[in-house]
């Protein structure tokens, strides 16, 4: 755990427009900072950096935050490790609460890192002298370029001893590279192999993958799973596919090492594997939040369609309305490295642009698997459907759809299937996948009516608006008197309270005002309102009207709730002599309020 304190000392180092700029031209006008907005496909820009809030606002698609916000959604980096890079562009040593010994671990990390680059480097090195290896990347159709782009190397069949002085270090076996013996003895895993680098997203390599020069078994050899790698969790080619995922406004799927390379050396930058593993919930959870549309690319045989199949189940759970997931089945024979060298980069996109969607390819493989033409077949069918559809709980309207489809196959009405299905319904919420800390979904969008209309917002949601923008009102507010039936009601107390016992700076920008509420109750909420920035946000005079109009709101409501009280008793008989003082005293004062002409009413 990284204390509230230290984020909230490391928000007030940083400056957001600075942080952005490393990744984004910004330009300046009046108060703020402008760009085309990373998070969705834009000309004009409507990406606002605000260096009075410190945080970043997307008129056109809602993604918002602070600066570590958007280092987690820029580059995918999970919650803590988007406070290290930020720390250390600012020279901040991240302390660590004395909960779990996080300062050990790291070392241990960064030493394994330091281990697997030197090992790296070595590798390089060796390609370079070892023309039987340049010649098989050569007639694989790798150019030097691409080599040298995802750090390919050559393990010969021992020598980590020599650059190594310690080679019998624990590291050595702890990072994977040596096997140890029984007998004790201990040699080099990776023996006259291709090597592939994995990646992890800051960049860091964390495992090798080695392939054998022609034929031999294992064809390829992966690095086992240590402190720095759990293969379910990381993807080949991410962090060189990253800027062209958001580029290309799309992430392709494909099954391996060289079908990324390949693809790479066709111009087709937007490519990565799982690492021999099927695709996980978590690639998919990861993949979603650098890019809305994900492309599965599998073989065209048996096998291909099998783990086709396999990833679309462990996607149902992560599956959202506003992402499209789609299957590219290749022709059989085929792999995305034979196919794109076979037909070219061309073909590979437009398959790509025409992939099968995600619930194309659900209805029809079941429909495959069944007798249509029978009641015993479209009755299996819709069992078979059931517990897929019904894991689609953070995309109502794709299950909406399916709902629909699963009825037209089977003759069944939507209302039969919803029936059938209810019984297994998860559990609603934002989001069935289980929670990784610091993970939220990158861009939340705003609730719309039908038709694209925003919702006006309530009052105490426009107070909170209000005070999101301006957390030094909170103060102003009279506590007792905010709502706490509703989720803005109970966010706007707990700022009210944090900012009241000096657990949040009032000078702090909205920027740092979300990062103190992330992980809490009311994080969601203050997403929402935060994605919904109050019209004329920079006009700080009308701003300050809106909030008096909002203030005298939540007087007139608290006096009409009261007076409505007193009357039920008074109508009950139950009235005594001071509470009829105190209806006389809220009548006047209800007039009076009622008489204050509203000056934004002009
Ligand atoms: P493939 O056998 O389809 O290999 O395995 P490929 O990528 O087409 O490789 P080339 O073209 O023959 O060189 C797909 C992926 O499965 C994993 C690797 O990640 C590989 O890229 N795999 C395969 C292994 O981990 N071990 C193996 O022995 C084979
Ligand atoms: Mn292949």
């Amino acid at each position: 755990m990284i204390p509230q304190s230290f984020i909230q000392d490391l928000l007030a180092r940083v400056d957001i427009v600075e942080v952005i700029e490393r990744y984004l031209p910004l330009k300046k006008s009046g108060a703020n900072y402008f760009a085309c907005c990373p998070f969705h496909g834009e000309k004009s820009p409507s990406f606002s950096v605000s260096p009075s809030k410190q945080f970043y606002h997307c008129f056109g698609c809602g993604a918002h935050g602070s600066a570590l916000g958007f280092l987690m959604a820029y580059s995918g980096l999970s919650f803590v490790e988007a406070v290290k890079t930020l720390a250390a562009s600012v020279g901040m040593q991240v302390p660590d609460d004395g909960r779990f010994p996080a300062r050990a671990a790291e070392n241990t990390h960064e030493h394994l890192v330091d281990v697997m680059t030197r090992a790296a480097r070595f590798y390089r090195e060796q390609l370079k002298q070892h023309p039987p290896a340049i010649d098989y990347l050569k007639r694989r159709g790798l150019s030097g370029e691409i080599a040298a782009r995802y750090g390919l190397g050559y393990a010969p069949r021992q020598g980590l001893d020599k650059i190594f002085a310690d080679y019998r270090a624990p590291a050595l076996a702890e990072a994977g590279l040596v096997i140890d013996t029984e007998e004790g003895r201990r040699y080099d895993r990776f023996r006259d192999r291709i090597m592939f680098p994995i990646l992890d997203r800051r960049g860091r390599i964390i495992a090798f993958g080695g392939r054998v020069l022609d034929k031999g078994e294992p064809k390829y050899l992966n690095s086992p799973e240590t402190p720095l790698f759990e293969k379910g969790r990381e993807l080949y080619g991410l962090y060189q596919a990253h800027k062209a995922i958001r580029d290309a406004g799309f992430v392709l799927v494909v099954e391996g090492y060289m079908d990324v390379l390949a693809l790479a050396q066709f111009g087709i930058d937007n490519a990565v594997a799982a690492l021999g593993t099927a695709t996980t919930p978590h690639h998919i959870h990861t993949l979603l939040r650098l890019t809305d549309r994900i492309v599965f690319c599998f073989d065209g045989d048996a096998a291909g369609r099998k783990a086709a199949w396999r990833a679309l189940e462990n996607a149902l759970e992560s599956l959202r309305d506003d992402a499209t997931l789609a299957f590219l089945f290749l022709p059989e024979k085929h792999d995305p490295d034979s196919f794109v060298r076979a037909e070219g980069a061309e073909a590979f996109r437009h398959g790509a642009r025409t992939a099968t969607p995600l619930g194309t390819f659900l209805i029809d493989t079941l429909r495959a698997q069944c007798d249509m033409d029978t009641a015993e077949g479209r009755a299996r069918f819709v069992h078979a459907a059931r517990p897929l559809v019904t894991r689609i709980g953070a995309a109502p309207l794709l299950r909406l759809q399916l709902v629909k489809a699963v009825a037209e196959n089977s003759a069944l009405t939507q209302h039969e299937v919803e029936q059938v299905f209810g019984a297994a319904q998860p559990p609603a919420g934002p989001s069935a996948y289980p929670a990784v800390p610091g993970v939220s979904p990158v861009v939340r969008r705003a609730p719309r009516l039908p038709g694209g209309r925003r919702k006006p917002p309530s009052k105490t949601d426009m107070l909170l608006r209000l005070i999101l923008h301006h957390p030094h009102w909170a103060a102003r507010l009279p506590v007792g008197l905010i709502p706490d039936d509703c989720p803005e009601g109970r966010a706007l107390i707990s700022i009210v309270d944090a900012t009241s016992v000096g657990d949040l700076n009032p000078d702090c920008g909205i920027g740092a005002l979300i990062e103190r509420f992330r992980d809490t109750e009311h994080a969601e909420t203050l997403a929402r309102a935060a994605s919904e920035p109050i019209e004329a946000e920079f006009d700080e005079s009308i701003v300050e009207t809106l909030f008096e109009d909002a203030l005298r709101a939540l007087h007139t409501d608290a006096i009409a709730a009261e007076i409505a009280q007193l009357t039920a008793s008074a109508a009950a008989g139950r009235l005594d002599a001071a509470g009829r003082q105190r209806l006389a005293a809220l009548l006047m004062e209800k007039r009076n309020l009622a008489n204050t002409a509203k000056v934004s009413d002009f």
